[in-house]
């Protein structure tokens, strides 16, 4: 098969094996936090998040709902730098319930940093955030990040839901791309 992602990685930063464990044990924090809490919701940032939050939502036992939110933000290095723009809101009325933003990856913190905003001025009973990835050097503004996956280096990482140029999505671990695949997208 000459079609697919494998051959344009450099190295596995996280494999399968070490997602999954690391899942079983953010559930069992979440799992004791949101004890008694019967209107839990996952707040699912697309795209990047997709694989995550259906791993995690599989593996919580107690009963919670799924939405989905669509946040895209411009300008990342220019001087419009944090601008976050909703492209597709929640079909839930949050006002009293237990919220839980389930995210890729943190970057510089302006996506979630506004998303937090905009939702706390929904009123829930509470809101958490939840990251697979965090690459804490890059962090320009401070949001709370109750629960962290894993703290990576200052790295750019596709798979597991994370895309670059909306390829990569697929892989079931996360992996750093060969340093050729940039720059052959420069020309
Ligand atoms: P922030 O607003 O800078 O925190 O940006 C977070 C968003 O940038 C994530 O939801 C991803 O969509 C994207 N992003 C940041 N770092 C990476 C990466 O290493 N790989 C893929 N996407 C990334
Ligand atoms: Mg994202």
């Amino acid at each position: 098969m000459t079609n697919t992602p494998y051959g344009d990685l450099d190295y596995t930063l996280i494999d399968q094996t070490q997602i999954a464990e690391r899942i079983v044990e953010i559930i069992k924090e979440i799992e004791a936090d949101y004890e008694g809490a019967d209107n839990l919701v996952l707040v699912c940032l697309l795209k990047g998040s997709f694989v995550f939050t259906a791993d995690l939502s599989r593996a919580i036992k107690m009963h919670h709902e799924i939405d989905f939110m669509v946040a895209s933000s411009y300008g990342r290095g220019t001087v419009s730098r944090g601008s976050v723009e909703i492209i597709h809101d929640l079909h839930s009325d949050i006002f009293g319930r237990h919220v839980l933003i389930v995210e890729d990856i943190i970057d510089s913190g302006y996506t979630l940093a506004h998303v937090r905003q905009m939702l706390l001025t929904r009123h829930p009973a509470s809101l958490r955030i939840c990251t697979l990835l965090n690459k804490p050097e890059r962090r320009e503004v401070d949001v709370p990040v109750d629960y962290i996956g894993f703290d990576i280096p200052d790295e750019f990482v596709v798979g597991y839901g994370l895309d670059y140029d909306e390829k990569y999505r697929n892989l079931p671990f996360v992996g750093v791309l060969k340093e050729s695949i940039f720059t052959e997208n420069l020309v």
